[in-house]
């Protein structure tokens, strides 16, 4: 769906966060919510912080799996995702920290991939990703699967795309500061999930947009895999929009 600008699209999105929480609850189950960095779902993540100070929405039963995080990274380190998260979202509502999952940019080299197995492990053991949201970087990456990655790829240690270490540049203070690897759910991982949203906004993503929605299906454009499923849905601005 494409809507006026990103704070109507935000609040939509969060308004469905928000409603599959109070089902689940209701149920007496528990949300399990795959979550993402990036500029893309802050105003998201507002939007949960408002409902839950001024509408009671509770995180108390909510479990979070991210996408992505740098490695090596300290969770402290202003540039962590851990610290993204929580200052964008978990410092804010009821969410026990133990619910709380962010890949370890700490891990010595050989325990990653034991971690990457757990990783896919324990969301499996608690039934699956309810819903995974999303955002695009300009290579086409989604997580971190940068050009080149395998359709059924599963959480793993990846090198990062020129592109994508010159886009986090700014946050970085210089791109020479910024990590070339990260740990991201796969491609599989993501695919896995019942519903998969993937948001972006502004002129500066219609290029990549165009291309995840209309382009030919390949792993130069990991996004274009989206395109084989039947659960995914494209939340987009007009600006986003503009080329399709
Ligand atoms: C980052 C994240 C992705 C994100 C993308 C877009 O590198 N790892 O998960 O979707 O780049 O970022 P932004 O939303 O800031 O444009």
């Amino acid at each position: 769906s494409v809507y006026g600008n990103q704070q109507e699209a935000s609040l939509a999105v969060a308004g469905r966060i928000a409603k599959l929480i109070r089902d689940k609850q209701a149920k007496g189950e528990q949300a399990v919510l795959g979550l993402a960095t990036g500029v893309t779902p802050i105003r998201v993540y507002a939007e949960l912080v408002r409902l839950h100070k001024e509408e009671g929405l509770s995180f108390k039963d909510v479990i979070t799996f991210n996408l992505d995080e740098y490695y090596p990274m300290k969770p402290d380190a202003a540039q962590s995702y851990v610290t993204f998260m929580y200052e964008n979202l978990f410092s804010h509502v009821d969410i026990d920290k133990a619910h709380v999952h962010i890949p370890d940019g700490t891990l010595d080299k050989e325990d990653v991939v034991a971690f990457c197995l757990d990783y896919e492990k324990q969301i499996e053991e608690l039934g699956g990703l309810d819903l995974q949201i999303l955002g695009i970087g300009r290579t086409g990456h989604i997580g971190f699967n940068e050009p080149g990655s395998a359709p059924n790829s599963g959480t793993r240690l990846v090198t990062l795309d020129d592109l994508t270490r010159s886009d986090a540049a700014r946050d970085f203070g210089g791109k020479a500061n910024v990590p070339t690897k990260a740990i991201t759910m796969g491609i599989g991982t993501i695919f896995k999930a019942r519903e998969i949203i993937l948001m972006a906004w502004s002129a500066k993503k219609a290029p990549i947009v165009k291309k995840a929605v209309e382009g030919e299906i390949s792993g130069e454009v990991p996004a274009t895999y989206l395109q084989l499923s039947d659960h995914v849905e494209f939340v987009l601005d007009e600006a986003a929009a503009s080329e399709l």
